[in-house]
């Protein structure tokens, strides 16, 4: 799995395990908090976590078309079974890459703009622009 991948993962861990989710804290208000993020790549927990996010909450509409679902697997250290029953929710198979199954004209239809594919994007925009990014969807 690419670093940048691993990145990515990481952060939908910390989005989504973060209390901003339940919106149970307010103490930040609708100010941006602008520090930079602290990630470990080699923490296998946390890239599982993330890998559940991803596939649970983002792979509906983004793929990681540069991915294979076996590597990821093999990089989380998980099994082939626990990579089928959590983590692909379609007819896919390990060999194959991540794809979604919206297509480029529904979303360009639905939303203006197709969701990008997500491969790269913690490689193409830091790790810190893609977290303020997604923070920037969650009402303060
Ligand atoms: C309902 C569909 C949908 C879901 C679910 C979704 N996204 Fe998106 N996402 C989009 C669309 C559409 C865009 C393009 C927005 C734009 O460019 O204005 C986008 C853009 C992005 C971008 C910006 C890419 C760039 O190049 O700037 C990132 C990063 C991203 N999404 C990550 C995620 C993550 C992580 C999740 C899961 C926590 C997620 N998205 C869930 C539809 C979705």
């Amino acid at each position: 799995m690419t670093l940048s991948i691993k990145k990515l993962l990481l952060l939908c861990t910390l989005l989504l395990v973060s209390d901003l989710v339940f919106s149970a804290s307010s103490s930040s208000d609708n100010e941006m908090d602008m520090k930079p993020i602290s990630i470990d790549v080699s923490d296998k927990k946390s890239l599982q976590r993330g890998a559940r996010n991803f596939f649970n909450y983002c792979a509906g509409c983004h793929s990681l078309k540069y991915m294979r679902y076996g590597e990821i697997a093999e990089d989380l250290n998980i099994s082939e079974e626990q990579l089928l029953n959590n983590l692909i929710f379609s007819n896919q198979t390990p060999q194959d890459i991540v794809t979604t199954n919206m297509s480029k004209a529904d979303g360009d239809r639905w939303f203006g703009k197709a969701p990008p594919d997500l491969t790269l994007v913690t490689r193409r925009k830091n790790p810190d622009y893609v977290y303020q990014f997604l923070k920037s969807f969650f009402q303060g």
